[in-house]
């Protein structure tokens, strides 16, 4: 990056990178710290994930995360961030409401710093998405294994296999016509990912949906090695490297050549 002046992230910025073929690297952040190191690294989002449940506050489940939480984490993280844009999870019940209480929700994360929401699921919740959209909230769909879902879906376990990834498709062209700004992929086969990403106009960012989406969003703290049971799509960042900024440097620099995943670390049909 020397001598060259480090534009800021922005929502267009974004739909720019998918059509140059350059991809986004993307990292969940919940303090200033660290959201200041990965700003520093070159990342091109920081995701405020309400994964903040499991890893910050020790739950077993992201349902208890609450609007204030994500209110206060997204201040956090906002306040640090200089070039990367921020996005905020809207929390569980936070976005499955009437659209008028969904717009008041994401206008607090807004107001706390946040440039993007997200927001899991699709069917009825679509009409939401258009709402906000259309009140000038740029959204981020997420769709695939939403953890928020996690007692119908039975588990945190691979989606669209088989006949569910028509459906998954048709979902993540519902959210594109209802205006979501991007997309996020988890645990779906990399050939579903491969097509969803070629059929969207919006950037695809995979977390378990291999190495065709326009890019890649880990938890931190997974890509630091941290924690118990290592799903196939994480890879430990710090692991040989000296220090916590070489460990976001090499995962932003993975994503963008491309070799941040591999075949192992995806699923296949
Ligand atoms: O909450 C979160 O960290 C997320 C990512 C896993 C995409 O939604």
């Amino acid at each position: 990056m020397t001598g060259v002046a480090r534009e800021s992230v922005t929502v267009p910025r974004l739909g720019l990178m998918k059509k140059e073929h350059r991809k986004i690297a993307v990292m969940t952040a919940y303090d200033a710290s660290f959201a200041q190191a990965m700003d520093a690294a070159g990342m091109d989002a920081l995701l405020v994930g309400d994964s903040l449940g499991n890893v910050v506050q020790g739950r077993k489940t992201t349902l208890p995360v609450t609007l204030e939480d994500m209110v206060y984490h997204t201040g956090c993280v906002a306040r640090a961030s200089t070039h990367a844009l921020v996005v905020a999870d809207m929390p569980f019940l936070a976005f499955q409401g009437t659209a008028p209480q969904a717009l008041t929700h994401a206008g607090a994360l807004m107001r706390a710093g946040a440039q993007m929401v997200k927001v899991e699921g699709a069917g009825v919740l679509v009409d939401n998405v258009a709402y906000l959209s259309a009140r000038g909230i740029p959204v981020c769909g997420h769709i695939g294994l939403t953890p928020q879902f996690v007692h119908s879906l039975g588990g945190m376990r691979v989606q669209g296999r088989g006949d569910e990834g028509r459906r998954l498709l048709t979902d993540a062209q519902a959210l594109v016509a209802a205006g979501v700004s991007l997309l996020v992929l988890e645990a779906i086969p990399a050939p579903l990912a491969a097509e969803i990403t070629a059929t969207v106009a919006v950037p695809t960012i995979g977390i378990g949906a291999g190495p065709a989406c326009d890019g890649q969003v880990l938890v931190m703290h997974d890509a630091l090695g941290l924690g118990g049971r290592r799903p196939r799509f994480v890879r430990d960042f710090l692991a040989g490297r000296g220090s916590i900024q070489a460990a976001f440097a090499a995962y932003v620099e993975a994503v963008r050549e491309g070799s941040f995943p591999n075949g192992e670390e995806s699923y296949p049909e």
